[in-house]
């Protein structure tokens, strides 16, 4: 080969090479239902700082938050034709596309929040992601979670009675609505950016809410008794479009995954950390608070079982083995 030859053939395998490199840069973006200061949504922001830090600056992160994008049913779907990139979602519109997610929502499955972290950690979640390529076309990188859930309301409720008849304010899901139907309430399903409204304006009694959002998102303004009954856990998933996660290298998706499972594990650690302080805001703040357990929700809880035994296809008792493991650790 002329010395001219030789190096048209090297520049060409240089060109091709920066071209590959150039192809796989991506400005990615990710979407979420939370309000800007939500810790979901700062983590979402930290990832992408860090993506940004350890790609050399080839990856970018677009956070995209209160429902910018639309609401998560709406992002499901720019996930599942890869319009959209990433998600931090509720589990909440997961399961309602794959049901076997809604195990994770059975009332009293865990009794506190550092139960529902270990839950959220064990194998048998982690199991659980392998379904969601193939029933709802994303990649499911990893669980974080909120706080978990109790009632705020006008009126003083102190168990399943006083909801009975009551418009409670709920995340737009099935396995919370098939709960609150059966206490006989009447599950009023709003996305978290419009509950603040509806509460000012008397359009639900009360809210089925974690007690960071009624801080955050200053809910106690508007109703001032909290039922803590620990009822429920509340998952988060960091989700990848399955259309996107095919297009990347393997070091992409390596780095893609390791950075965002640990910043959704430390938004599990955040929440196990502030719960107990943000009870004590919640009391300090001189709202009327009455507690109620498991005993007085039995008759509720034996009936959601009932029925979600078959609706989610074996996982809840794969996951009540695993809530029994997280208790007794
Ligand atoms: C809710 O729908 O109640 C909710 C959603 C995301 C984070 C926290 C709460």
């Amino acid at each position: 080969m002329t010395f001219l030859k030789k190096m048209a053939v090297t520049v060409a395998i240089a060109a091709s090479i920066l071209t590959t490199t150039a192809a796989q840069a991506k400005d990615f973006r990710i979407g979420l239902i939370t309000p800007p200061n939500h810790i979901w949504t700062l983590t979402a922001q930290e990832f992408g700082k860090e993506l940004e830090e350890k790609s050399s600056g080839k990856h970018k992160l677009a956070v995209f938050p209160a429902q910018q994008l639309g609401n998560e049913a709406q992002m499901m779907q720019q996930l599942q034709t890869g319009a959209l990139d990433m998600g931090f979602l509720t589990l909440a519109e997961i399961s309602n596309r794959v049901p076997e997610f809604g195990a994770f929502y059975a009332p009293f499955l865990v009794d506190n929040i550092d139960q529902a972290a270990k839950l959220l950690k064990s194998e048998e979640a982690t199991k659980l992601l392998g379904e969601l390529p193939a029933k709802a076309g994303v990649v499911g990188v990893g669980y974080a979670m909120a706080g978990m859930r109790q009632v705020l309301s006008r009126s003083a409720v102190k168990g399943p009675e006083d909801i009975k008849g009551k418009k409670i304010r709920i995340t737009p899901f099935e396995p919370i609505k098939d709960f609150y139907n059966e206490i006989g309430a009447a599950p009023t399903p709003l996305p978290l950016p419009a509950v603040y409204d509806a509460l000012a304006n008397g359009q639900v009694d009360a809210l089925d809410m974690d007690f960071d959002s009624i801080l955050v998102l200053k809910f106690y303004e508007r109703a001032d008794n909290l039922m803590i009954s620990n009822h429920m856990m509340f998952p988060m998933i960091g989700v990848v479009s399955g259309k996107v996660w095919a297009q990347l290298s393997d070091e992409d998706k390596q780095l893609i995954q390791t950075l965002m499972k640990a910043h959704l594990d430390k938004v599990i650690e955040k929440f196990a950390a502030q719960e107990k302080d943000q009870e004590k805001q919640l009391r300090d703040l001189k709202l009327t608070v009455t507690e109620a357990d498991r005993a007085v929700f039995n008759d509720v809880v034996s009936k959601w079982e009932a029925m979600w035994k078959e609706k989610s296809k074996g996982a809840l008792d794969t996951l009540k083995q695993a809530a029994e493991k997280a208790k007794a650790q």
